[in-house]
């Protein structure tokens, strides 16, 4: 790759972590594609009743928000704090919106303006590493959840020790990449009860590298 060719990409990766302008819209379209497969495989994981109010939390382009409509009867809500996620989610998911099934809501996950109680179910794909405060920004989601309520978090990758690129990445995104332990230990410590987490040996999507993905299931 020449040097010009890697400034792109990683001008464009950096979208990752809060999709601005356009760069941002042409990453969170390959977003939308690229994580279909761990969605797929994650989200076997968990059981989706024809009554459950949804929150998808760093919502991207909404791919997510428009899955739980079908799964659902109930309303399906996104968050995300980025301009062009919002924009993208919202005209993804227009009909619903209009028919007051879906709201797609610009905000923190650090700050949500919901009500405690609200939800059935909070989903975060591909956005815990970089939440700024975890434990309490996972506080926060149990705050918003229902009792009984179920958190779920699906990542593309765990730590590899000595995987330069991998390090370089997270550097580049001033990202957290979390492993099964510190997934565990830090819902446990903001609260959360009956916590599982499932591994899939695949790849990274944007690199193709060999990747573990993970999901993690807990309840309120
Ligand atoms: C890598 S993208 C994943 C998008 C989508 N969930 C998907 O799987 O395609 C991460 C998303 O999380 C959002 N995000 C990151 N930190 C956030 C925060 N603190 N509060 C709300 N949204 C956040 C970003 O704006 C971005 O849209």
């Amino acid at each position: 790759m020449t040097h010009e060719e890697k400034y792109l990409k990683n001008e464009l990766l950096k979208n990752a972590r809060k999709p601005e302008g356009k760069l941002g819209g042409k990453l969170i379209d390959m977003m939308n594609e690229n994580h279909e497969s761990l969605v797929q495989w994650s989200i076997k994981h968990l059981d989706v009743c024809k009554e459950d109010v949804i929150l998808d939390i760093g919502c991207g382009g909404g791919v997510n928000v428009e899955r739980f409509l079908k799964m659902t009867e109930n309303k399906v809500y996104g968050l995300d704090y980025s301009d062009i996620a919002v924009e993208k989610s919202a005209e993804r998911n227009q009909k619903e919106i209009e028919d007051e099934r879906c709201e797609i809501i610009q905000g923190s996950v650090s700050k949500m303006p919901f009500n405690d109680n609200s939800f059935d179910i909070a989903t975060a794909f591909e956005t815990v590493y970089f939440w700024p405060d975890f434990v309490n920004d996972l506080k926060e989601v149990r705050r918003v959840l229902k009792d009984d309520g179920i958190i779920f978090i699906a990542n593309e990758a765990v730590p590899v020790k000595d995987n330069g690129r991998q390090k370089e990445f997270m550097e580049l995104l001033d990202a957290k990449i979390y492993s099964e332990e510190e997934l565990k230990d830090s819902l446990c410590r903001a609260g959360f009860k009956d916590i599982a987490c499932f591994n899939k040996e695949s790849t990274d999507s944007f690199t193709g590298d060999l990747a573990t993905w993970i999901c993690a299931i807990a309840k309120k």
